[in-house]
């Protein structure tokens, strides 16, 4: 995924889509690259790297222009290098491009319709759009890219200058976000809303197959045919600003302290008076009493290790059937589901492809949608009958923290709401349980304060080992899986997590002396057997690290550390067990020199498949 912005207007367009481009970075930073109309001439400037190495080569040259594109790249098709930076322009010219997406024919309508090699510049698909562009081109933009998009397979929202019409800033998108605007600041398109805060008061979303033209402060939107379009506008959600690192070294230390308030924002939102209320929740009363036979949690990441949570407390607290699945394989399989089932879709920034891809197949299979998000009016909100917003504030570090813990509350809320409305729980037991959910900000504020210093020094013991194994049962497993995701994503440590009772059937071949085995364990039924499988491992040499919240298990031959947590109901045990792991894997990436905010090879939004 990448993300692309441009802008046309009075003045000089570049600071704005350099400012556009760092705000942009959360979907890639492997590249950068800008193109402005300067006179006669489109100059083009790009860099390796992140948007630093841009900016230093941009404060070199300082082109000035008013229509101005740029795009920041997570690698698709060719290597993330300076060759392979957007933007691209074609064989003459004509037409500066920057393309967020994947196009799936681009070697063959290249091998068909262009043929010459000696063209290429790069090894992207999207040099072969511009191409196509110069190939089709009529005189007329507009015909042109209606032309050429139609022959494209797989997505793109593109960004395109013109060299024959210089004060036009055009763009089209298909499966892939694309919104334009038009502000104090000038006239704007972009991957996402939010990056415009502060430009733009409201915003038009390109839909599938319609291209956009901006000149002299209008937008004009066409469907594919070329007729004008009539768009409804939406706010741009200011409050979905980027406020700094507030003294922090890392986003991601400032949004793991942020968790406890983003935690209280969301309940607040969707708890009144002891009731729970979901105002864009569109599911009767009569369908969720005898219309709902399951549900099934999808979405891809940390979002899908919140679903297995998900899964767990709905089976606890609701008694109906529930499963949790992975959104790039749900998309493609049988997809069982028809109006019996609550299909829910979990995901911080409401755009990932595969995700979004997955609540198309279910919408079509006829269950009923609901999404948790934490972007307003983002593709997956957009298309789900019904939307539950978490309210964790922009999200900067990629590894994320605050989203995922206001998800799991989310989950919670709506498990105690479904199980009330079924009469499988009494108001007095689900009133208990919303008792305890509103506990829940205090106890993780607290429970980050008072196991910062272990993670730190449980961090020293890890930073240089090769690999870290992390085992739990039901919603410790959900954990471990969560916790073995944060410390390979952003320490680059190999690390794999298991369903504890899983390990002896192959994983424990792995064990040597030494070896860090981490398990995670909520205090149930289940714990013991957990301890168990720590013996299982400690008598092969592992190094064993326990994290619970059970108050008496204490150090011994078997468990050579612990690091303990508040106390809550086992079905809510997820939101604090997982903290420390938080923790851990951030002091240990620190420890490690990595670029804990923008891993390598990473991105915060995925919108590719
Ligand atoms: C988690 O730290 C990762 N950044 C990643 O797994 C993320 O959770 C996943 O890509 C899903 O993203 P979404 O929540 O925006 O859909």
């Amino acid at each position: 995924m990448c993300g692309i912005i441009g802008r046309i207007g009075e003045g000089n367009s570049v600071s704005y889509v350099i400012e556009g481009l760092k705000r942009l970075e959360y979907r890639g930073y492997d590249s950068a690259g800008i193109a402005v109309v300067s006179g006669e001439e489109i100059i083009q400037c790009k860099a390796q790297g992140n948007i630093s190495y841009l900016e230093e080569k941009i404060d070199n040259i300082k082109p000035i222009g008013n229509l101005c594109i740029g795009h920041t790249r997570w690698a698709t098709h060719g290597k993330p290098n300076e060759k392979n930076a957007h933007p691209h322009s074609s064989y003459d010219g004509m037409f500066t491009i920057v393309h967020n997406g994947i196009i799936e024919n681009s070697s063959k309508l290249f091998n068909d319709i262009i043929g010459n090699r000696d063209v290429l510049k790069s090894q992207t698909d999207t040099e072969v759009i511009a191409h196509l562009l110069s190939r089709y081109y009529s005189g007329k933009p507009l015909d042109t890219i209606a032309k050429v998009t139609k022959i494209l397979e797989g997505s793109f929202a593109l960004g395109i200058i013109c060299k024959d019409f210089p004060d036009t800033l055009f763009c089209t998108a298909k499966a892939s976000p694309l919104v334009v605007a038009r502000g104090k600041k000038g006239c704007f398109i972009a991957s996402d809303s939010g990056v415009l805060s502060g430009f733009a008061d409201r915003y038009l979303s390109v839909s599938d197959g319609e291209i956009a033209a901006i000149r002299s402060g209008e937008i004009t939107v066409f469907d594919s045919c070329l007729n004008i379009l009539e768009k409804k506008s939406y706010l741009i959600d200011s409050n979905y600003t980027d406020d700094g690192k507030q003294g922090y070294e890392h986003y991601m230390m400032l949004e793991i302290k942020q968790q406890g308030k983003a935690v209280k924002d969301t309940l607040s939102s969707i708890i009144e008076n002891n009731d729970i209320f979901f105002e864009k929740v569109k599911l009767t009363e009569e369908y969720i009493r005898n219309g709902l036979k399951s549900i099934v949690f999808i979405a891809c990441g940390s979002a899908y290790h919140a679903g297995m949570v998900g899964k767990n407390v709905v089976e606890s607290l609701c008694g109906i059937n529930s499963s949790a699945e992975i959104a790039s394989e749900f998309r493609y399989s049988k997809a069982l589901v028809d109006s019996s089932t609550l299909a829910v879709f979990i995901s911080q920034s409401g755009e990932t492809a595969d995700t979004l891809a997955a609540l198309r197949v279910a919408k079509e299979k006829g269950a009923k949608t609901l999404s948790i998000v934490n972007v307003k009016e983002s593709a997956i909100a957009k298309e789900s009958q019904s939307v539950i917003y978490t309210l964790a504030g922009r999200e900067v570090s990629v590894a994320t923290t605050k989203a995922n813990s206001a998800q799991l509350a989310v989950i919670y809320a709506l498990a105690i709401y479904i199980a009330e409305k079924r009469g499988v729980i009494s108001s007095g037991k689900a009133s208990d349980y919303k008792k305890e959910l509103l506990s829940l900000p205090k106890k993780i504020d607290e429970t980050v304060s008072n196991t910062e210093e272990s993670a730190k020094e449980m961090a020293k013991l890890l930073y240089n080992q090769q690999d870290i194994y992390f085992i739990g049962r039901q919603n410790s497993y959900a954990v471990s899986l969560e916790a073995s995701l944060k410390m390979k994503e952003i320490s680059y440590i190999h690390s794999e997590a298991y369903a504890a009772g899983e390990l002896k059937h192959g994983t424990i071949s792995l064990i040597e002396q030494g070896t860090v085995v981490i398990a995670i364990a909520h205090n149930s039924e289940v714990l013991q057997k957990t301890l168990s499988n720590i013996a299982e491992v400690k008598a092969r040499g592992a190094k064993t690290i326990l994290i619970t919240d059970n108050k008496k298990i204490e150090k011994n031959g078997e468990i050579d550390e612990i690091i303990r947590v508040d106390t809550t109901l086992k079905e809510f045990s997820p939101s604090l067990l997982v903290l420390p792991m938080q923790l851990v894997s951030y002091y240990t990436a620190k420890l490690r020199g990595c670029d804990i905010d923008k891993p390598k090879n990473l991105a915060k939004s995925v919108t590719v498949e």
